[in-house]
C-alpha cells in the first residue's frame, strides 16, 4: 500500500512573514491528516526558517530545484550537499516551469535527479504535456521520452523510493483540472512503464498529480487508485485549503 503523500510546491511566493504564518497554520493541522504524507517545497532562501519551524512536525521538506554539479564555479546555482545543510528529504526536478523557462531539457533533468539520489535526496521527478501536444494525441510519448531520459541513466531500481509527479502543464496555474479519469489513465501509463521493467518497484513509486488540485478536486482526484497524492501549487499557500487537499486523501 502505497502511503499518499500531499506536497506544497511554493514556486516564487511568500516573504518572511507570510511563511511563519503558512508553517503555523500546517504545524497545527498536521495531526489530524497524519495518514498522509505531508512535504513543502519552499524557495531556497527560507529553507532555515522552515527547518526551524518544523524539525519537531511531521511534515517533510525540500527545495523546487537544485544543481546537477558537485561544487564549483557555477554562479547562482545551488548544489544538493547544501539541501543536505538543511535536511532536506525531497527535491524537485524537471519541474514543467524549469523545462520551459529556464531551458532544462530531459537529459539535465535525468543528471539532477541522480545528483540527488547520489546523497540520499529523493527526486520528485515532474513530468507532463503541454496542451499543444495533448491535442496532438501525442501525451504518452511525451511522458515516456521524460521518464526515459531517466530510466536510461539511473536505472528502474532508482524508483523504488523515488517519486512521479504528472503535472499537465495546461492544468498549471490555469484553474484547468485534468479530469480523475484523464489524470487516472496517464498514471496508468506511467506505471505500465514502470511495470514492463519491474513490477514490484512499480508497485513501490508513487505517482502524484499536480495541475490545479485544490480542496474542491481532490476528493476525487486523489480516489483514484494511481494517483498517490499531489503536487499542489497555488492552493498550497493557504495552510487550511492545503490541509484539507490532504484529508481528502486521508
Ligand atoms: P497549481 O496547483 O497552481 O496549478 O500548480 C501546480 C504545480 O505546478 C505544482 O508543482
Amino acid at each position: 500500500m502505497r502511503r499518499k503523500l500531499v506536497a506544497g510546491n511554493w514556486k516564487m511566493n511568500g516573504s518572511a512573514d507570510s511563511i511563519r504564518k503558512l508553517l503555523q497554520g500546517i504545524r497545527e493541522g498536521a495531526a489530524e491528516v497524519a495518514a498522509v504524507e505531508l512535504a513543502v517545497f519552499p524557495p531556497f532562501v527560507y529553507l532555515g526558517l522552515v527547518e526551524q519551524q518544523l524539525s519537531d512536525a511531521p511534515v517533510a521538506w525540500g527545495t523546487q530545484n537544485l544543481s546537477e554539479q558537485v561544487s564549483g564555479a557555477y554562479t547562482g546555482e545551488v548544489a544538493g550537499s547544501m539541501l543536505l545543510d538543511f535536511h532536506c528529504a525531497y527535491v524537485l526536478v524537471g519541474h514543467s516551469e524549469r523545462r520551459t523557462l529556464y531551458g532544462e531539457t530531459d537529459d539535465l533533468v535525468a543528471r539532477k535527479f541522480a545528483a540527488a539520489r547520489k546523497l540520499g535526496i529523493k527526486p520528485v521527478l515532474c513530468l507532463g504535456e503541454t496542451l499543444d501536444e495533448r491535442e496532438q494525441g501525442v501525451t504518452e510519448a511525451v511522458v515516456a521520452r521524460q521518464l526515459k531520459a531517466v530510466l536510461d541513466l539511473e536505472g528502474i531500481g532508482a524508483f523504488a523510493d523515488a517519486v512521479i509527479a504528472y503535472e499537465p502543464v495546461w492544468a498549471i496555474g490555469t484553474g484547468r483540472t485534468a479530469t480523475a479519469q484523464q489524470a487516472q489513465d496517464v498514471h496508468t501509463f506511467i506505471r505500465a512503464q514502470l511495470v514492463a521493467l519491474d513490477p514490484a518497484v512499480a508497485a513501490k513509486t508513487r505517482i502524484l498529480y499536480g495541475g490545479s488540485m485544490k480542496a474542491a478536486n481532490a476528493g476525487e482526484l486523489l480516489s483514484m487508485a494511481d494517483i498517490d497524492g499531489g503536487l499542489i501549487g497555488g492552493a498550497s499557500l493557504d495552510a487550511k485549503e492545503f490541509l484539507a487537499i490532504a484529508k481528502a486523501g486521508v
